[in-house]
């Protein structure tokens, strides 16, 4: 009796085939298959009320119908029809049991779950700092929600580009190169490049005041860049390099490998063809000297502007992001892009959506679907930027090891007896794991308040909650001295006390989880889920002796154990954690 990995959308296709069977599906039948309140079932079908409703019927009568119909699925479930017309879906242990024998591994759950964006290519442009400039925790938060995201993307079944659009060009770069030329301090420009560049860029921008001499100076070197002069290119890709390679050390130690980096700049000599397209299509119009798009149907930008090339004739953020968004669709041949930036960039992505929608429907252009991934600001407890006590900007790389340093107190109070050298090592996979999972497990949309000891704590939805679960698990496997990678599992009953019933129905539950992630593009759901399947675990181990002498038992508590461990990390994995055996 198997099972597909998506109960829920195999019952949607169940009551779907069974509806065209009756003749509802043509009048627009929708199953409506959700996961239900355990109280009444696992899952549950609305569909009915609403289809009653518009086609004047009984609500009740139609859903009797329905399950009339449905003799096939009643060996896997106990079906049951509530209040004016829900259809209720409880999973029989045997099916449960089913389940959790087939999904054995992280690859099996994988390939179970790699359908909704089979054949898909994704490009996820996160990240993405301004390069000459520090990262802040903006883009922190950009790395961590856009990684997640790409995973959760590939887990089910897409083609993930990931692709940094760094912030490299624009005319700050005339006097920065102003700076350089003058005061550069080449020690400092290997040990601390960005800090440097930061200081050349400030020296150069009070060197050269509106209407100095010393500004026309720094404009020449600007369009000295522009024009292609060897050795102004040459300062700005060394610019690019090393700010890069700085982001990269971040980006190591979080798990992020960028396919490209094509930033602005790439996109630099693209413009005129988006001028050209967008005047043809008469999509874009000329408005005091600037190239402009209007859209009329919307309740804003039908009088605020969206502004392509400037009066002077230069391009701009949109102009790039327009070429950008083309050379995904066409190069990448993209299903969808994912722009994951702060909300401040709203209204940005939004007149950028809606003007490349239509420009590749009036050019037949593949249209792809179009995510502007937004984030809340990150403050500190008091509600304020998050700053140091300097007021300064926090740099990211003490972030980081501030939070192993904090990890590292914590391994250490807790397992003091483990060699030093492993406490090191667990401490980098929960520093940075907390910094990651808080940003993740709550509502991206929200501000973010950045707290060490919410984030480190041993309780709640926290990554050393969960990872600690982890390990509990494999000392579990350890402490019987089996190996978690083939656990004794044959045999096993279905599972039958309450607790284990429990943390089975749970398990099931990860489909829907990972499903309405991805759907929404909102990785705390999965976070809450892992909190609750965590509690889920933590009830049936208090409740049910693991390690008994009756073999069916043992067999599928240790069943049990083993699916919640792999769910557990197949789930933190995919928001970009790492996992650990002990801590
Ligand atoms: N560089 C921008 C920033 O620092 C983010 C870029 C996001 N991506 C894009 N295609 N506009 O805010």
């Amino acid at each position: 009796m198997n099972l597909p990995f998506d109960v829920a959308a195999y019952l949607d296709a169940s009551l779907l085939s069974a509806a065209t069977t009756l003749g509802l599906t043509e009048r627009g039948f929708d199953p409506e298959v959700r996961v239900a309140d355990p109280a009444h079932g696992d899952f549950q079908a609305n569909g009915a009320l609403a289809f009653a409703k518009r086609e004047k019927l009984n609500p009740r009568a139609v859903a009797q119908q329905i399950v009339d119909s449905l003799d096939e699925l009643r060996e896997r479930f106990d079906i049951s029809l509530a209040g004016p017309g829900f259809i209720n879906f409880r999973l029989k242990p045997a099916a449960l049991l089913a389940w959790l024998q087939a999904y054995d591994s992280e690859a099996h759950l994988q390939s179970g779950a790699a359908h909704a964006h089979a054949g898909q290519t994704w490009v996820v442009d996160y990240s993405s700092p301004n390069t000459a400039k520090q990262m802040h925790v903006g883009h922190l938060r950009s790395a961590v929600i856009g990684e997640a995201i790409c995973r959760l993307l590939e887990f089910t079944g897409a083609k993930v580009i990931r692709d940094n659009h760094l912030g490299d060009w624009g005319t700050q770069f005339g006097k920065l190169i102003y700076g350089y030329k003058r005061w550069v301090d080449d020690e400092a420009l290997l040990t601390e490049p960005i800090e440097e560049l930061e200081r050349l860029y400030k020296l150069g921008h009070a060197a050269t005041p509106d209407g100095s001499p010393e500004l026309e100076e720094a404009r020449r070197e600007l369009v000295q860049l522009q024009s292609g002069d060897p050795k102004n290119v040459a300062l700005w890709k060394k610019f690019s390099d090393v700010s890069l390679a700085a982001f990269e050390q971040i980006y190591g130690r979080l798990g992020i490998h960028f396919d490209h980096n094509l930033g602005e700049s790439f996109y630099n000599d693209q413009v005129e063809r988006i001028y050209r397209e967008l005047t043809e299509t008469g999509l874009a119009q000329v408005s005091e000297g600037a190239l402009v798009v209007f859209h009329p149907e919307h309740p804003r930008f039908a009088k605020q502007p969206f502004l392509i090339r400037k009066a002077d004739g230069a391009s701009n953020y949109a102009s790039t992001d327009l070429a950008t968004a083309l050379y995904r669709t066409e190069h990448f041949k993209a299903d969808g892009i994912v722009v994951v930036t702060d909300f401040r960039q709203g209204d940005h992505f939004e007149q950028l959506w809606l003007t490349a929608r239509k420009w590749f429907a009036a050019k037949n252009y593949r249209v792809p679907a179009l995510h502007h991934v937004t984030f809340g600001a990150v403050t500190g407890e008091d509600g304020k930027a998050l700053k140091t006590r300097d007021g300064d900007v926090i740099k990211l790389k003490a972030l980081l090891d501030e939070a192993e340093d904090r990890a590292f107190a914590l391994v250490t109070a807790k397992s003091p007896d483990l060699p030093e050298a492993e406490r090191r090592e667990i401490a980098r996979t929960v520093g940075v794991g907390s910094v990651q999972y808080a940003d993740l497990a709550q509502n991206r949309s929200s501000n973010y308040v950045f707290s060490w000891d919410k984030m480190l704590a041993l309780d709640g939805n926290t990554a050393p909650y969960l990872l600690y679960a982890v390990t509990r698990i494999h000392s579990i496997f350890r402490k019987a001295g089996l190996d978690p990678s083939t656990p004794p599992v044959t045999g096993a009953s279905p599972p039958e006390t309450p607790q284990e019933l429990v943390l089975a129905r749970k398990l099931v539950q990860f489909a829907d989880a990972v499903q309405l992630a991805t759907s929404q593009l909102r990785p705390h759901f999965l976070c809450l889920y892992l909190f609750e399947l965590a509690g889920a675990f933590s009830g049936f181990y208090a409740a049910d002796k693991v390690i008994v002498d009756a073999p069916a038992v043992r067999a599928r508590r240790l069943l049990l154990c083993h699916r919640t461990l792999i769910v557990l990390e197949t789930g933190l994995h995919r928001l970009g954690l790492r996992t650990l055996e002990r801590m």
